[in-house]
């Protein structure tokens, strides 16, 4: 068979594109926080990681502008070459000290920090433990990785403990997990894993790609959540969610750090990200920090909307953060009620296999610090309406 012909099989999105319903790859033609604009229209935005409203904060568009007049537009180079600015290494300390950490190292994206972390620390005489829903990253750094690797059951605790049990004592071990499960909305039980660390000589890592800023006392992310922040071994986070900027970072040890400076192939083969994307993501470093009102209020704003669409007898399964993922079931029917809410103005993300299992297509709401009563409610009336139509609820 020719390489391209899995290509021209491949006939599935055409299918749903013909049929109109299509749900993915939208031009936004502007932004207005919120509020988006498509095709001309006005839509509320509830399918964004923007989880502080930071990407329009003034501070943030005026540190962008002020990095690239002083920088220029690009590194043009990895981080281990010519691609380091002071920028990098003031966000470093930066984040390192938020998080009770000694020491952290700044990647381009989030994808890349999890590839660079884990196959980087991961070597063949090690063992990693991965939640079977954790990240794809996360899945993509283990197949990096040189070492054994074991994924278990979604929360699955006892099948952990199995798997460390069984793993030679002396071999090193890093059990990974999502910090908040990006499809499901729920925290994981980091002190059932802790214990489980401890117990059998694992290191933890926990991608905090969607608690950064949201959980915490200070936004300081699960670990804080737990108060577990001086038993943690590492933190990874992105900057492209409460950060409001396109990065990532670990945060740890200093002499991993040091180790993982020199050893993660992304973060030497690849160029650093731009100026204006650091200092982005400095200055709502220091909004997260200084305004802890955003964060109450997108806890008022998830406490909202998730009791509207519990009282319009929607089932959002396990969620108790701002990621709130709505069962709609069957994936044509799915892509049928992201259209009739489109269409109604509101912007959600439809989620589909591999994602999640067939038949449990849902509709991911994401709530952030900026939105509105009105603006909950006008989602929930879509919601209500769509439900209606479609017979969902
Ligand atoms: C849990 C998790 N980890 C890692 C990433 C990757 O982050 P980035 O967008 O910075 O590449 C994401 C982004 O979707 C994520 O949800």
């Amino acid at each position: 068979m020719s390489l391209f012909e899995k290509c021209y099989r491949f006939t599935k999105a055409r299918e749903v594109m013909a049929a109109g319903f299509y749900p993915y790859f939208v031009p936004l033609e502007a932004s207005f926080d919120t509020e988006v604009i498509i095709h001309g229209q006005r839509k509320i935005m509830v399918g964004s990681n923007n989880y502080l409203g930071l990407t329009h904060h003034p501070k943030v568009i005026a540190a962008a502008e002020a990095a690239l007049h002083k920088y220029g537009s690009g590194c043009t180079g990895s981080r281990f070459l010519n691609g380091t600015l002071d920028l990098h290494e003031q966000l470093e300390e930066r984040l390192a000290r938020f998080l009770g950490q000694e020491s952290a190292l700044v990647f381009s994206t989030g994808f890349q920090t999890n590839l660079g972390v884990i196959a980087g620390l991961v070597g063949r005489e090690d063992h990693l433990f991965s939640d079977k829903l954790n990240h794809a990253s996360i899945v993509d750094g283990a197949r990096l990785s040189f070492g054994t690797v074991h994924r278990f059951p979604h929360g699955d605790l006892r099948s952990l403990e199995r798997e460390l049990a069984r793993t030679p004592s002396e071999a090193g071990k890093l059990i990974v997990t999502d910090g908040i499960f990006s499809m499901e909305g729920s925290i994981v039980d980091l002190p059932g894993v802790m214990s489980l660390a401890e117990r059998y000589g694992a290191e933890v890592m926990v991608d905090d790609a969607h608690a950064f800023g949201v959980l915490g006392s200070r936004g300081g992310g699960t670990a804080q959540h737990f108060q577990m922040e001086d038993r943690i071994s590492l933190v990874m986070l992105t900057f492209s969610k409460s950060l409001a900027s396109i990065g990532g970072a670990v945060a740890g040890p200093e002499d991993v750090i040091h180790y993982l400076k020199h050893h993660a192939r992304p973060l030497i083969f690849s160029a650093s990200n731009p100026p204006a994307s650091v200092a982005a993501a400095l200055a709502a470093l220091e909004i997260i920090e200084d305004e802890p009102e955003r964060r109450e209020q997108l806890w008022h704003n998830t406490r909202r909307m998730q009791e509207g669409l519990r009282s319009l007898g929607y089932d959002i399964g396990e969620s108790n953060t701002p990621i709130i993922p709505v069962q709609i079931g069957e994936m044509e029917r799915m892509f049928v009620f992201w259209k009739t809410l489109f269409d109604a103005g509101v912007f959600t993300n439809p989620v589909t296999p591999p994602a999640v299992p067939d038949n449990s297509c849902r509709l991911r709401v994401s709530l952030m610090a900026t939105h509105t009563d009105k603006h909950v409610d006008f989602v929930l009336d879509a919601f209500a309406k769509a439900g209606k139509r479609m017979a969902v609820t």
